[in-house]
């Protein structure tokens, strides 16, 4: 049964099944006329696969459609499209050495040699000009770009009089200028009475377009919310299922001279074996560069070389233009690196000490904490309460000692500590090992903040998933050399795993096979 008068679509209890996947699960999503229904979630929620259903390519294997009040079943396309329900797929379906008024009447029931096409392209003209979908219908397909080919794609619907437009991740394939565009189509359609079902897993675009969303995750409904009750961090919770810290903005990078270069550094390993063979690399300010590799592969002495921990034997090592190769840790953390050391409570805490004496441990040098030759410890006192309050570190009080707090606790105390010297260099090895998911996250969104704020971070990470959620770019270590570095438009699971196994370039390989 319909639920509601103002629903031009429902869809109950859907359920579809793949070999071994359960794509949708007893999925229930309905859409008024006139809205921008945004169908958010990752990639693999099922998404696509509801819509599928919806537009009649997929039959489900369970549930029940309604469209304008009547039951039906969708056996096809065109049996979609009688009932006033288009899709847009991610990929097109045009035909190259057509027209855009040919594409336009392409599948539709009436033969070709009926149809007048100079009737058909003043039509279509009349469209495009209607929702601003600028196309010439005369235009061959093949001369269009991939934005004038979804415009084709939308017109072709409404010339079929979709009053249902769905659109799969139609932005994927625009440029920010053309996304604007295409958003304010969207809002002359929804003016003119039609419902947009707007497929997308990006949170800032519903926010900025929809009425409402439906999140999908894992296949079934998360929750349907009007926009205006939701935050895009409640969005992002529920469409991940868990806590969960915004991933990074655009890239906020400047093309300014690199924070940190690395030139050509070399190092001996604790056994003197070569840890670090020729590494050269730059930090930039407000950006993460993350560094993966399988642990061992040199990225401790990496971060120790930077520190003053370790002796280069060649290569230089330069802080802001500022050559620091082989300084002593105090005049490194003096020109401005701030560090997070693998071991939270060797390097990094003196568990015995409380946390007031931890946070001393490091600023004791700077003024604040100085008056004279003695220690300031109201300046102290103030200064950890004041870390403890802004990132949340739970304690029995800041003269506690520091190895009662959580790993967690004592991690967010510690990078609290490190960033509450202004540096302009912030090094993280392994920031979030060990800890449970909440602290997890709450140590990513401090770093983000940094970043977002202009330091440059230089992040270890094993966990590739947090490091391609962090990194503006990715740096990959293999017995201690760099193996590539690639922007976040570049990489790959499969790409940065290759390079962390030690195969260099895959693509100059394919081409030698
Ligand atoms: N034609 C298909 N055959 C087999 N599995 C599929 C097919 N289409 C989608 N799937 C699987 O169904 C799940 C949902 O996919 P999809 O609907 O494409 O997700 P989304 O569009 O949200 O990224 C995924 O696990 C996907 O691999
Ligand atoms: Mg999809």
């Amino acid at each position: 049964m319909p639920q509601e008068d103002g629903n031009i679509v429902e869809m109950h209890g859907i359920t579809k099944r793949f070999p071994g996947v359960l794509a949708n699960e007893n999925v229930t999503f309905c859409v008024r006329s006139g809205e921008i229904h945004a169908l958010l979630g990752e990639n693999g929620a099922g998404k696509s696969t509801l819509m599928n259903i919806l537009s009649g390519l997929y039959k489900p294997d369970e549930g029940e459609i309604f469209v304008k009040g009547k039951r039906i079943q969708i056996g096809s396309p065109r049996h979609a499209i009688e009932a006033g329900i288009g899709m847009v797929h991610q990929h097109f379906r045009l035909v190259e050495n057509f027209s855009v008024a040919e594409n336009i009447t392409l599948g539709m029931s009436t033969p070709r040699f009926l149809l007048d096409m100079a009737a058909i392209e003043d039509e279509v003209l009349a469209l495009s000009k209607e929702y601003g979908l600028q196309l010439d219908p005369k235009a061959q397909i093949w001369q269009l770009s991939v934005g004038e080919q979804q415009r084709v794609e939308i017109v072709k619907m409404l010339y079929r009089r979709a009053d249902v437009l769905i659109l799969d991740e139609p932005t994927a394939v625009l440029t920010p200028q053309e996304t604007r565009e295409l958003f304010a189509t969207l809002e002359r359609m929804k003016e003119t009475g039609r419902s947009i079902i707007f497929i997308t897993h990006k949170l800032e675009e519903v926010m900025q377009v929809a009425d409402r969303v439906t999140v999908l995750r894992a296949g079934r409904v998360a929750a349907t919310a009007d926009k205006t009750d939701v935050t895009s961090r409640q969005l992002a919770s529920l469409m991940v299922g868990k806590e969960y810290s915004p991933t990074l903005p655009g890239k906020t990078a400047l093309e300014t001279a690199p924070v940190l270069t690395l030139s050509d550094v070399t190092a001996y390993g604790d056994r003197g074996t070569v840890a670090l063979d020729g590494v050269s690399l730059e930090v930039k300010a407000g950006e993460i560069l993350g560094i993966a590799g399988v642990a061992g592969n040199g990225q401790r002495e990496l971060t120790e070389v930077i520190t003053g921990l370790r002796k280069t034997t060649s290569g230089t090592i330069s802080l802001l233009g500022q050559d620091i190769t082989n300084r002593t840790p105090l005049e490194v953390i003096n020109s401005g690196v701030s560090f997070v050391p693998e071991d939270r409570y060797g390097t990094g805490m003196a568990p015995n000490l409380s946390l007031v004496d931890n946070v001393i441990l490091k600023s004791y040098r700077t003024r604040i904490m100085c008056k004279g030759p003695f220690i300031n410890y109201d300046a102290a006192r103030r200064q950890t309460q004041g870390l403890v309050e802004q990132f949340q570190v739970k304690c029995a009080g800041i003269y506690s000692r520091a190895r009662l707090l959580s790993g967690g606790n004592a991690q967010k105390l510690l990078l609290g500590r490190e960033i509450s010297s202004d540096p302009k260099l912030l090094i993280a090895a392994y920031p979030t090992r060990g800890l449970d998911i909440g602290a997890a996250e709450a140590i990513r969104s401090i770093l983000i903040n940094q970043r977002n704020q202009g330091i440059a971070i230089l992040l270890i990470s094993e966990d590739l998933e947090e490091l391609m959620r962090l990194s503006d770019r990715i740096a990959i270590m293999y017995e201690g050399k760099i193996m590539g570095t690639l922007d976040r438009d570049e990489w790959d699971i499969e790409r940065i795993g290759l390079l962390m196994a030690g195969v260099r370039d895959v693509q100059h390989e394919e081409a030698l096979t």
